[in-house]
């Protein structure tokens, strides 16, 4: 097991990769309640340690403010005071309404995460970010807040549907091309053992690729600077995602492709240096375009949360293995991605 702290404003959060959900008990006070999802409380809830269980549907639907309510409402209901845990079980859904839920009842209990897909695991529950999607915008109310421990269990992965792996796959590719020019090739030389999960494989990229995201939250919690660097692939991932209803990680996939492109465009990286990033996306079995209609990509980027008086602070490669970003206006992005022909 490998232990990776992040220290946040509030308090150090410590990830245990290669630690068994079976073991969890150990990281829980006693007045815990769990929350899950149907199908990780259906696959798993036989092996979850003896606490109350608040179950959430599943899908981005229910990443809401009235799932957060009926959060509250059962910790009411089942006394829950001010020296209650919550600990989610599930994906990066059921982390990120467990960790807002947790933040806001009764001004804040503690709270920890058994993450159960590889995005969640790499990504989700990693960093302190806990937040809803309100009237169609995503993560538009949520909080910054770090769990006290994550659990990443490589063998919850086993029942996950393979899109769910690619899914994983493409931040942990962003988390090579961004900053570690050996973790990538890694990528390169594992990706078909990757995908079939093998078990030594798995564990390094979990254990390396939240590493990373702990590296760069610890210096820069609150996204002033550095931690703009993993939204590398996101801001263009965040319009296909709108716009297209893909998933969370093909998004960002195509939006990494989109992203390099446009590094290549104005002569940050060498075009064959670049190739390699959709290359290794089109061998984990992701999309690195998708065709849509340009005014309506334009009007998701300039909708973009992350927009500030009109500007996106893009995240640009100078290098696999090392980002920039530099501050667009939406006006020229969007000329710039129309010149690339891009959707
Ligand atoms: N807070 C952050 O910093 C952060 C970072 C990245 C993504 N996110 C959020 O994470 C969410 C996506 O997370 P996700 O991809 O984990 O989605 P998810 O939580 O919806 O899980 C995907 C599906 O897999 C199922 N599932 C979960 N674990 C399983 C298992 N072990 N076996 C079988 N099925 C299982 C779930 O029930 C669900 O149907 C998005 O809402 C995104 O905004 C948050
Ligand atoms: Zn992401």
């Amino acid at each position: 097991m490998k232990t990776v702290t992040v220290k946040g404003g509030d308090r150090t959060s410590r990830i245990l990769v290669g630690e068994s959900l079976a073991n969890l008990a150990r990281y829980c006070p006693a007045n815990s309640v769990i929350v899950t999802d149907e199908r990780v409380g259906g696959l798993y809830g036989s092996i979850f340690p003896p606490f109350p269980v608040i179950t959430i549907g599943q899908g981005e639907e229910e990443k809401t403010v009235r799932t957060v309510e009926s959060i509250w409402e059962r910790l009411l209901d089942l006394g829950a005071d001010r020296s209650s845990f919550l600990v989610g079980i599930g994906g990066g859904i059921v982390c990120d309404v467990t960790g807002f839920a947790a933040s806001t009842f009764m001004r804040g209990l503690p709270f920890g995460f058994a993450a159960s897909t590889l995005l969640a695991q790499v990504d989700a529950s990693v960093g302190g970010k806990n937040g809803v999607n309100f009237k169609g915008y995503k993560n538009m109310a949520g909080v910054f807040a770090q769990p006290e421990f994550v659990i990443c269990d490589p063998a919850l992965l086993n029942t996950l549907p393979p899109e769910e792996i690619q899914n994983g796959m493409a931040e942990i590719v962003k988390h090579g091309a961004i900053s570690d020019a050996d973790y990538f090739r890694f990528i390169e030389e594992n990706a078909d053992k990757a995908l079939d999960l093998d078990p030594d494989v798995i564990e390094s990229l979990v254990g390396r690729s939240v590493e990373i995201k702990a590296a760069v939250v610890t210096a820069d919690e609150r996204e002033a600077g550095e931690r703009r660097k993993l939204n590398f692939g996101h801001t263009i991932g965040h319009a296909f995602e709108k716009v297209l209803k893909v998933s969370h990680g093909r998004a960002v996939s195509a939006g990494m492709a989109a992203a390099a492109a446009l590094s290549v465009r104005r002569g940050l990286i060498p075009p064959e240096e670049a190739a390699r990033l959709p290359c290794l996306l089109e061998r984990l079995g992701l999309p690195v375009a998708f065709s849509a209609e340009p005014g309506s990509i334009e009007d998701a980027l300039a909708k973009d949360k992350k927009k500030e008086g009109g500007v996106i602070h893009l995240v640009l490669l100078e290098a696999i293995g090392r980002a920039r970003i530099e501050a667009v206006p939406v006006s020229e992005l969007s000329a710039e991605i129309a010149a690339l022909g891009l959707f």
